[in-house]
C-alpha cells in the first residue's frame, strides 16, 4: 500500500516520501480501516521536524487523523466491516490502510462525507475541550480566537457561535480576513498586531474577552493578557508563532484571570468517558448542521507536498484533506 513515510527528520520536508510499504498487521484490539480521507494538522508538520512534544521514532507513517471504512475488526471492538468511521491516532493516517485501537475510532456523523469527517475530529475536539470543558464557555460570552484561519482556530470560531457565544476572530494575515469573516461569521475580524486590546475593549463595550483561545503564542499571547476580562480565562493552545511567551505571575493575579493549558488528546486519554462525551457532542452538533468543518482544499495523497507547504507557508484558510489511492 502507499503511505507517506517520514524516513528522517527535516525542516524542509526532504525526509518524506510516498512509498510502497507492506499493509499494517492488525493486533486483536485494533481495527483495520481503508482510509478514504485524512486531514493535515499542524502537529503533523511539527512531527516531520522533530518539533512536536510527541516524537515518534523514524521511520513512521505521517498523519494523525482520518475517515474511512472498516475492513476488519473483532466483534468485541464494537465495529464491523463496512462501518464508516473516523479516528485519530498520533501517526499512520496518510496511507491507504490504517490500524487503530478501537477506542480511538468513532462512527462518522450521519450524512457527513469522508473529507468532512476527516477534518472534524481533532480540531473540534481541541476547541471543545478548551472552550467547553476547561474554560466553561457560557452563552453570550465574548471569545477572542487567534489564528482564526487555521483548522483549530476556525473550529473554535464555529463551535463558539454554535453554542451561542460571541466570537472576535484574529489573524496575522490581513489578506485572509475576508475569507475568515465569510466562513466563521464572527462579530469582527481583527489583525493581531500591535495593541489590538483597544479594539477588543471597543467591541465588547469595555468588558474585554471572557475567554481568549490562543494557538499562536508569542506577541499575540503577550497582548492577549491585556484583552482578557477580570475573571476570564486565557487558554494556551499552541505556539504557531514559534515563540513560547513568558509571563510574570503577578499579571494574572492583578488582572484576576486564569491561564489554562490545553492538551485535548491527553485529556481524552486521562478521562476516556469525557473524551467519548466530547466526541458525541461534536457528532450531534455536526448531524444537526450546527457545525461544519472548513476545508481549504482536497488533494490526492500523491500531492502531499503541496498541502504541507501551504500549511508551512501559512497560506491556508481551513483544512487540507488528502485522499489516498
Ligand atoms: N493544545 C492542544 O491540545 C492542541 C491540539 C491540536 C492542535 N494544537 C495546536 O494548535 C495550533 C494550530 O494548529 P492547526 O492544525 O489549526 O494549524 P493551522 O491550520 O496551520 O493553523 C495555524 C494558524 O496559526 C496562525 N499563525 C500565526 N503565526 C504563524 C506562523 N508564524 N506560522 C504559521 N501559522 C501561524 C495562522 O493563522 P493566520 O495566518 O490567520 O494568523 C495559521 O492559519 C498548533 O500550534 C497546534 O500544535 C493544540
Amino acid at each position: 500500500m502507499q503511505a507517506l513515510r517520514v524516513d528522517r527528520l527535516s525542516d524542509d520536508l526532504s525526509g518524506l516520501t510516498l512509498a510502497d510499504v507492506p499493509p499494517p498487521d492488525r493486533a486483536p484490539e485494533e481495527v483495520l480501516v481503508r482510509v478514504r480521507a485524512a486531514s493535515l494538522n499542524f502537529p503533523d508538520l511539527l512531527m516531520t521536524r522533530g518539533g512536536y512534544q510527541f516524537k515518534p521514532e523514524v521511520p513512521f507513517t505521517s498523519g494523525l487523523e482520518f475517515a474511512g471504512e472498516v475492513i476488519e475488526a473483532d466483534p468485541a471492538s464494537g465495529f464491523a466491516p463496512g462501518d464508516r468511521v473516523m479516528g485519530s491516532n498520533k501517526t499512520g493516517a496518510f496511507a491507504e490502510l490504517a490500524c487503530i485501537p478501537a477506542g480511538k475510532l468513532s462512527l462518522m456523523p450521519r450524512g457527513m462525507d469522508f473529507p468532512a469527517a476527516a477534518a472534524l475530529g481533532a480540531t473540534y475536539a481541541t476547541a471543545f475541550t478548551g472552550l467547553v470543558e476547561q474554560a466553561q464557555m457560557q452563552e453570550g460570552d465574548w471569545v477572542l480566537v487567534h489564528g482564526a484561519s487555521g483548522g483549530v482556530g476556525l473550529a473554535a470560531c464555529d463551535l463558539t457561535r454554535a453554542l451561542g457565544a460571541r466570537v472576535i476572530a484574529t489573524t496575522g494575515s490581513p489578506a485572509k480576513a475576508g475569507r475568515i469573516a465569510a466562513l466563521a461569521r464572527p462579530e469582527a475580524v481583527l489583525v493581531a498586531e500591535g495593541r489590538f486590546r483597544d479594539r477588543v475593549a471597543e467591541l465588547t463595550g469595555g468588558r474585554l474577552a471572557d475567554i481568549v483561545f490562543d494557538p499562536v503564542g508569542g506577541d499575540v499571547f503577550d497582548e492577549s493578557t491585556r484583552c482578557v476580562a477580570f475573571g476570564g480565562k486565557l487558554v494556551v493552545v499552541g505556539f504557531t508563532s514559534g515563540r513560547i511567551a513568558d509571563i510574570p505571575t503577578n499579571v494574572p493575579l492583578i488582572k484576576g484571570f486564569s491561564i489554562l493549558g490545553l492538551r485535548a488528546g491527553e485529556y481524552a486519554r486521562r478521562f476516556p468517558e469525557r473524551g467519548r462525551a466530547i466526541q458525541s457532542a461534536i457528532a450531534k452538533l455536526a448531524e444537526e448542521g450546527r457545525i461544519t468543518p472548513a476545508i481549504d482544499r482536497i488533494l490526492p495523497l500523491a500531492r502531499w507536498r503541496e498541502g504541507f507547504e501551504a500549511m508551512a507557508r501559512r497560506e491556508l484558510v481551513g483544512k487540507v484533506v488528502f485522499q489516498p489511492g
